[in-house]
């Protein structure tokens, strides 16, 4: 199993660590346009291998996209971070180009891989990657729900002063402040719903919290998260890697799927061997249904920026 992380920055460094400490794959190759840094930080991470014990090698390069021949799985983080401020879907026009150029070099070279998208605003630039490379679309990911429910469930353990191993809840809908959909509805602690634990107020506070969960890092470092995003994006690829067939949310085409067509948002999905092997459809009460149809919306204005 070969895997490609494009950008070294935070996000990808840590993609790169995380799946590397995970061991299940051959190599790894992180590319950056940087001279130098994709080698330097894929040096410091081979030197942590005997630490770590890990048997993976890392590679590291500059813009050399025949490194990355072969890649079961790539990964695409490259683009600029948000600022404290900012929001994600601010960040469109330089990303734009970069993801453009990135997915088109990366199936040069791996014509069966799979993508995942991590670049911001990530739906649309999902869609932006579905739209430039004719693959089929269970192989164009994008991650975003898999972390708003990590920091979902960090929120209502919090919350419920629960271990997190006790929780259980999912984000969907856009990866966006607004956009995002935490089903307090379906969250539960031990099988027993989380309302049984907490008042409204509460689980509100928990939904609001969760939402900007990426905006309060921003502030808080100055530039947005790693440590999570990267952890998310390596739980995916184990997933597909192993063929575990686990369930995440994650922004994937839809085509009729919750009364929405012809964009990339998050949604339930299995992950296996040929990356979304099946999108499940929740039974979702009518207010849930209605945030995401709005959040659809905020997806598709997005989306209408680019002209597809
Ligand atoms: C975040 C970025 C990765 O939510 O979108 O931290």
């Amino acid at each position: 199993m070969k895997i490609t992380v494009v950008g070294a920055g935070a996000v990808g460094a840590s993609c790169a660590e995380y799946i590397a400490i995970k061991n299940f794959a051959s190599e790894v190759v992180i590319l950056d346009i940087k001279e130098g840094f994709a080698e330097g930080k894929a040096m410091d991470l081979m030197q942590t291998s005997s630490l770590n014990n890990f048997d993976t090698k890392i590679i590291g390069t500059t813009n050399d996209y025949l490194k990355t021949a072969d890649s079961n799985i790539c990964i695409i983080t490259s683009g600029i971070p948000r600022k404290p401020g900012m929001t994600r879907e601010e960040l469109i026009g330089i990303n734009a180009g970069i993801v453009r150029e990135v997915s088109s070099n990366l199936i040069k070279y791996s014509p069966d891989t799979i993508i995942i998208v991590v670049s911001n605003p990530m739906d649309t630039m999902t869609y932006l990657a579905y739209k430039t490379l004719d693959i089929p679309k269970n192989k164009i990911i994008g991650m975003g729900g898999a972390l708003d429910s990590a920091r979902f469930k960090y929120r209502l353990a919090e919350a419920l002063n629960a271990p997190i191993s006790d929780v259980d809840g999912m984000v969907i809908g856009g990866h966006s402040d607004k956009g995002m959909v935490p089903l307090i509805s379906k969250a539960t602690r031990n099988s027993v719903r989380v309302s049984n634990f907490l008042s409204e107020e509460r689980l509100n506070q928990v939904k609001e919290d969760t939402k900007v969960g990426g905006a309060t890092l921003t502030k808080l470092l100055g530039t947005s998260a790693w440590y999570a995003p990267g952890a998310a994006v390596s739980a995916l690829v184990h997933s597909i890697a192993c063929n575990h067939n686990k369930i995440f949310p994650c922004s994937v085409l839809l085509e009729g799927e919750y009364g929405l067509h012809d964009l990339c948002i998050g949604v339930p999905v299995t992950l296996g061997k040929n990356g979304i092997e099946k999108i499940i459809e929740l039974d979702l009460n009518s207010q849930d249904l209605a945030h995401l149809k709005e959040s659809a919306k905020g997806v598709k204005k997005t989306n209408s920026i680019l002209n597809l």
